[in-house]
C-alpha cells in the first residue's frame, strides 16, 4: 500500500468513526425523550382514573387508605379516639374533641354526636337561652337574611320558626316526642339529645315546620334556590333509610355553596351521608 492508499483509509476510518458517534448520541437522546413522553402518559391516565366525579379518592385520600374505617353507629363513634378515619367513599373524617369533621364540614346525625356543651362557635346573638332564633352562626345567619331578602323581593314570606337549640332543650323535646309517638316512632322525626343539628348554631326550621311548607310557593321555591345561599334539604324525600329522619322540606343546614351546589343535584337531592359515605345509626 502507498502512501497515498494509507492516507486515504485513514481518512475513511476517521469518518466512519464519526458518524458512529453522531449515530449513538442521536439515539440516545429519542430514547430518554421517548420515555419521558410514557412518563407523562402514565401519569395522565392515573388523573384521569381519579376525578371526584366517578371516585373521590385523590392522591392524599389514597395514602389514607391506611386508616381506620369511620364508625357505623353511634356506639363506635363514641368509642373512637380523636384522629383520623377514612369513610367509604374514602375521605377523610376528622375526630376532633369527640366532633367530627369532614373538609370542615360539621357533621352530626345519628351515628355523629355532640358534646351536651356544645354551641355555635360565633354566634350572631349570643347563646344565653335554650332555643335561640338568631344564636346561629354569623355566616349562616348572612346567607340566610340574603335568601330571605330575595325571597321577599319576588312576593315570598321566609321565615325562621325553630334556630339554636340546646342539648337540654332537645332532651326535652325528643322525651315529649317519645311519650307520643314511642321511641321507634320519635326517632323518624326527632333527634336524641346530643345529636341535632340544631345544637350547631348550622341549621334551621322554616316557616310552618310541617309537611305542608313543601307544597307552599314558599316550600317550591327554597326546594329550587336554596343552595344558590349555601343551603341544603337534609332531610330529603325517599332518603329516610339513609338520613334515619323522615323528609323534612322545612330544615336547611349550611354547608357553603360549593357543597351544597353539588348536593342540589337538579333537585334530586343527594344527602351528606350518600356524598361523604357516612352512616346515620344510633
Ligand atoms: N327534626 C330533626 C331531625 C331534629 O330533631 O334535629
Ligand atoms: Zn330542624
Amino acid at each position: 500500500m502507498n502512501k497515498k492508499k494509507k492516507r486515504k483509509l485513514k481518512k475513511n476510518i476517521i469518518v466512519i468513526f464519526i458518524i458512529l458517534i453522531i449515530t449513538i448520541l442521536i439515539g440516545g437522546s429519542y430514547m430518554l425523550f421517548s420515555n419521558k413522553e410514557k412518563d407523562n402518559t402514565i401519569k395522565d391516565n392515573h388523573q384521569d382514573n381519579i376525578t371526584p366525579d366517578n371516585n373521590p379518592l385523590n392522591e392524599e385520600q389514597e395514602v389514607n387508605n391506611t386508616l381506620e374505617s369511620a364508625p357505623k353507629n353511634n356506639s363506635e363513634f363514641q368509642t373512637l379516639e380523636d384522629g383520623e378515619y377514612l369513610t367509604e367513599k374514602g375521605y377523610t373524617l376528622t375526630i376532633k374533641n369527640g366532633i367530627a369533621y369532614i373538609d370542615n364540614h360539621l357533621i352530626v346525625n345519628k351515628t355523629y354526636s355532640l358534646p351536651e356543651d356544645y354551641k355555635p362557635v360565633n354566634s350572631y346573638e349570643e347563646v344565653t337561652t335554650d332555643r335561640c332564633i338568631n344564636c346561629l352562626e354569623k355566616e349562616v345567619m348572612s346567607a340566610f337574611k340574603l335568601m330571605q331578602a330575595d325571597a321577599s323581593s319576588i312576593g315570598l314570606n321566609i321565615y325562621i320558626a325553630s334556630g339554636y337549640r340546646s342539648y337540654n332543650y332537645q332532651n326535652t323535646l325528643y322525651n315529649n316526642y317519645s311519650a307520643v309517638s314511642g321511641q321507634v316512632g320519635a326517632d323518624t322525626y326527632s333527634a336524641r339529645p346530643g345529636h341535632s343539628e340544631h345544637q350547631t348554631g348550622l341549621c334551621f326550621d322554616l316557616n310552618s315546620v310541617d309537611a305542608s311548607f313543601a307544597n307552599t310557593s314558599e316550600g317550591i321555591w327554597i326546594n329550587n334556590n336554596a343552595h344558590l345561599y349555601g343551603f341544603i334539604i337534609r332531610y330529603p324525600q325517599d332518603k329516610e333509610s339513609i338520613t334515619g329522619y323522615m323528609y323534612e322540606s322545612w330544615h336547611l343546614r349550611y354547608v357553603g355553596i360549593d357543597l351544597a351546589s353539588k348536593l342540589y343535584n337538579n333537585g334530586d337531592w343527594i344527602t351528606l351521608e350518600e356524598y361523604y359515605g357516612l352512616s346515620s345509626s344510633y
